[in-house]
């Protein structure tokens, strides 16, 4: 299938640490695609990359086969690629709603809308929004006080107001209990089903990823040590021996 994103021999340097060291990645219209690695292998710096928070030092960036390498995060958003970090990054002071009303009004760009108009749809899409994120009951509740799984959500929700055709997430399950990390692979489900939204994630916990992954690449010392679906990668002796030391393969 036609690739969404397509990244060439990207890569970045920190001094003299190679972070993330000639990367080929393409992914598919319409996949979830899994970045997997052991710590340190460069799969946020990559997200950077490819997100527009740092430049490479050298490679090119394509999303929908238009060349994005040097434009601004900003600008990425528009044409439909956002993301979410490592560590949330929301409003903690302000309700789950007053943030995703925020995030629409920013949007939308409806400053020169009547208020009442405004307000309605906004409280409207809002309310659509908490739903599909199973947030209705945290609603009215200050974010910086909902649990940490609920944060998380809470950060997908800002960045699915921008509408975007691409969604890249930094680890969506880090720190989450069992239950919150089955909510929130339901959610990616049905927001890949539903709205037909391509998913790139970087993801530790190997359940999630053969639950959800339709293709996964492995990042080892900033290179790709491997590409494939999640059987052929399970299998995969390189990527076993990447990872000899840590569990995460285990079960
Ligand atoms: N801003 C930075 N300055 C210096 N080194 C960095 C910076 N960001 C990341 N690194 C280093 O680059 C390597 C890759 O980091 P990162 O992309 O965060 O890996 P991962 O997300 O796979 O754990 C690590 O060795 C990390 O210490
Ligand atoms: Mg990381």
């Amino acid at each position: 299938m036609r690739p969404i994103l397509r990244a060439e021999g990207l890569s970045k340097a920190f001094g003299r640490l190679l972070a993330v060291s000639g990367v080929n990645l393409e992914v598919a219209a319409g996949s979830i695609h899994a970045i997997i690695g052991p710590n340190g292998a460069g799969k946020s710096t990559l997200f950077d990359l490819l997100s527009g928070a740092k430049r490479p030092d050298r490679g090119r960036v394509y999303f929908l086969d238009k060349e994005i390498t040097h434009i601004a995060v900003e600008e990425r958003i528009r044409l439909g690629l956002s993301r979410t970090f490592q560590v949330p990054q929301v409003f903690t002071n302000l309700t789950a709603r007053e943030n995703l009303i925020i995030a629409l009004e920013a949007a939308h760009s409806l400053s020169s809308y009547p208020w009442p108009r405004k307000s309605r749809f906004l409280e409207e899409e809002a309310s659509a929004l908490l739903e599909r994120l199973g947030l209705e009951e945290q609603a009215s509740r200050l974010v910086g006080e909902l649990a940490h799984g609920d944060q998380r959500l809470v950060e997908i929700g800002l960045a699915l107001c921008l509408r975007p055709k691409l969604l890249l997430l930094d680890e969506p399950t880090a720190g989450m209990s069992d239950a919150e990390t089955w909510r929130t692979v339901q959610t990616l489900k049905s927001l890949h089903r539903e709205e037909g939204l391509t998913l790139l994630f970087i993801e530790h916990d190997m359940a999630v990823v053969f639950g959800i992954a339709d293709r996964v690449t492995v990042l080892h010392l900033g290179e790709v040590l491997a590409e494939g679906t999640p059987d052929e990668i399970a299998k995969d002796e390189k990527v076993q021996a990447a990872y000899l030391g840590e569990e995460v393969m285990a079960g």
